[in-house]
């Protein structure tokens, strides 16, 4: 059985979740799949841990569960920051979940690109990389015979780039549509019953499920973010954020929602990717639709999305997800999938 080398840029909701799957996981993935894993490094915002010899995971949970920094953790050497975890470390893949930072990707961006300059594996939760620079990374991981996985970013648990990019075999999509974050989702479906913004938001970021910025997902830029990630992996479109038209959910009141509710229909945060005879329109925007819908029922921290297809008609797919654990599980499942080609 091989042993895989991991190392983890960000140690929040994601990666502990993650961290905890190794932990309950290790012995069904050597028996399922003749895997191990060994977490040789970490980093948070203050900087990283390296321990070739594998760090205690259940120790280093402690550790970052009573408030400490990784790079604090007694089990490990320090080192500064992820970027030269990423460059130095000796490790088979890199796991990327910090914060989503749309200005330059930073630090994410040199960590991935680090990783896959060396030739290793890149799986993402973080969608900023891609987002930013989808043809760049993609073009380098050719170049180095590197893998770059990134089915946690899109919908986290729910296997849309998956289904999109391996069973539609052949198909011919038109439109996609779908409801991609779950926040803005709770959001909508606790007002639509009298609750206030203020106090549904607390529950996400209670949660772990909000995005370290709430704006992220209430102002609709991280179900764009899923839909530049869908466009450019699934329709094939070389596309950036510019390319599409957001609006989010900040504006709507608490009485025009519930008015929306009252006759019949709820208001859900739709992102949309449709062909016309000029292109394809990606947008993103609160819409009405009717409450016996696919969209209308994909409810509280569900996110949900449909193909509309030519020989697979019209495919539905929803996840219940609330918490961080289904999207570290997508992370675990890159990791065994691309582990197998290493
Ligand atoms: N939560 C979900 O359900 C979910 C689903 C899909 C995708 N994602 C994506 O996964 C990523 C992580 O989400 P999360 O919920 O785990 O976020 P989180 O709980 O806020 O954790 C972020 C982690 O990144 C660390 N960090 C911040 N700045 C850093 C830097 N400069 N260098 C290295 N590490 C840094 C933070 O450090 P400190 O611990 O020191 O603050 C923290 O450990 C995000 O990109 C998010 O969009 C999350």
């Amino acid at each position: 059985m091989h042993v895989y080398k991991l190392i983890l840029m960000g140690f929040g909701s994601v990666h502990q979740a993650f961290v905890r799957l190794l932990l309950e996981k290790g012995e069904i993935l050597a028996r399922r799949y003749h895997l191990a894993f060994r977490v040789v490094g970490a980093a948070d915002s203050r900087g990283g841990v390296y321990q070739p010899a594998g760090l205690d995971l259940k120790a280093l949970l402690g550790h970052k569960g009573a408030g400490q920094s990784v790079t604090r953790f007694p089990g490990g050497d320090p080192v500064p920051d992820s970027l030269t975890l990423a460059r130095t470390a000796d490790y088979d893949l890199l796991l990327e979940a910090s914060p989503v930072n749309l200005t330059d990707g930073e630090p994410a961006l040199s960590c991935v690109r680090a990783a896959l300059a060396r030739g290793k594996v890149a799986v993402l939760a973080n969608k900023a990389p891609l987002v930013l620079d989808f043809g760049g990374l993609h073009a380098l991981a050719r170049e180095r015979d590197a893998g770059l996985a990134f089915s946690a970013t899109v919908c986290g648990g729910l296997p849309v780039i998956n289904v999109g990019q391996r069973d539609l075999i052949a198909a011919d999509i038109h439109r996609i549509e779908g409801v991609f974050n779950s926040t803005s989702n709770y959001i909508l479906t606790r007002m639509a019953a009298g609750e206030s913004y203020e106090r549904a938001l607390a529950e996400a970021q209670r949660r772990g499920l909000a995005e370290t910025d709430p704006s992220l997902d209430v102002d609709g830029w991280d179900t764009a973010n899923k839909l530049v990630i869908i466009a450019n992996a699934i329709l094939g479109l070389s596309v950036r954020l510019d390319d599409v038209e957001v609006r989010g959910i900040r504006e709507l009141t608490a009485a025009q929602i519930a008015r929306v509710r009252a006759e019949g229909r709820m208001v859900r945060l739709i992102a949309r990717a449709e062909r016309s005879d000029t292109g394809w329109r990606l947008e993103v925007r609160p819409r009405q639709v009717p409450l016996t819908s696919f969209l209308g029922g994909v409810d509280l921290w569900e996110m949900g999305i449909v193909f509309y297809t030519d020989i697979f008609e019209d495919l539905y797919l929803k996840i219940d997800e609330r918490g961080p654990t289904a999207t570290a599980a997508a992370v675990l499942r890159d990791v065994v999938h691309l582990a197998q080609l290493v």
